[in-house]
């Protein structure tokens, strides 16, 4: 594996696989790996020939007030499981060589709508910050294939309509949802939680199982369900900030006749921000299937 951190040197690394006629899979990140990341590595590896990490903790989308210096830094420890995954390149960026004008200057990348949304409404900012760091990003490695994961669900949906939409030429790959044995999403964040929330951070996960379990068996509307699941979490001991049924196209409210559903919550537990979603079919009005 090579580690570079300049822009040129990293464009220079993967023009030379490109020319050797490599197919080129890029996973972002932002460091502190875990198995959700290295999934995304293992994928990439499968799909393409030269797999290109990057960590950079991106201070665009940490919306002011939030965890950006706390957030977990192990620049060590994630060399060696990236090496140890064939990762073929590291690129390890710093703040000015992405925003050389500085943070308050650069041009930003918006997605209207989807990303004012859910976490967008709870993090104004977050997602534009996540759509500018994501466009330089691709900008610089222009890959075949950029790989994220499901678990950051509204994430995922944001990067799909700006790759449509500014027509950048590379294929989204989505990678499901890796979990602790107890259901937990593994997050950078649950290293934030004490012994006593860690106990109840699995909540979240148990409470959108119940949600999409009802609404697959066609027991409830997604508004019961969405007012059921703020009250299961707060009993469980954790604050929501939304519990919200929406269509999984695109994070709109679902219609009668909408059947492909996402149920998508976010919760705080002490100083943690957990975000979670599980998708689910809802049975066609006639029961036809
Ligand atoms: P980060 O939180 O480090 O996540 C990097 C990638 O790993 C994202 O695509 C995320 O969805 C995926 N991921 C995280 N936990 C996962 C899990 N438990 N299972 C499967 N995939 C998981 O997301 C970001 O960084 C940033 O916003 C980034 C896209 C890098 C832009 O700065």
């Amino acid at each position: 594996m090579r580690t570079v951190v300049g822009e040129h040197e990293a464009r220079a690394a993967v023009g030379g696989a490109r020319s050797a006629g490599r197919r080129v899979a890029f996973v972002p990140t932002m460091g502190n790996l875990h198995a959700g990341h290295i999934a995304l590595v293992e994928r990439a590896r499968a799909l393409a020939g030269y797999v290109v990490v990057s960590i950079f903790v991106n201070p665009l989308q940490f919306p002011v007030g939030e965890d950006f210096d706390a957030y977990p830094r192990t620049p060590e420890a994630d060399g060696r499981v990236l090496e140890a995954a064939g990762v073929d390149l590291l690129w390890t960026p710093g703040a000015r060589d992405l925003y050389p004008r500085g943070l308050e200057q650069t041009t930003r990348v918006e997605v209207p709508g989807l990303g004012e949304i859910l976490c967008g409404a709870h993090r104004p900012g977050h997602f534009a910050g996540v759509a500018t760091v994501v466009t330089i990003l691709l900008s610089v490695v222009g890959p075949d294939l950029a790989l994220f994961g499901e678990k950051d669900y509204q994430q995922l949906l944001v990067i799909r309509r700006l790759v449509e939409d500014l027509h950048l030429p590379v294929t989204v790959v989505p990678v499901p949802t890796v979990r602790e044995p107890d259901g937990l999403a593994m997050s950078s964040r649950n290293g934030y939680l004490g012994v006593e929330d860690r106990g109840r951070a699995p909540a979240l996960f148990r409470a959108l199982q119940g949600a999409a379990g009802r609404l697959s068996r066609g027991e409830a509307d997604p508004e019961a369900v969405e007012a059921d699941g703020v009250a299961e979490l707060s009993a469980a001991g954790l604050r929501p900030d939304y519990f919200s049924v929406r269509r999984a196209a695109d994070l709109a409210a679902p219609g009668p006749a909408d059947r492909d559903l996402v149920v998508l919550a976010a919760a705080w537990l002490g100083r943690a921000r957990l975000i979670d979603n599980l998708r689910c079919q809802r049975p066609s009005p006639g029961g036809a299937d």
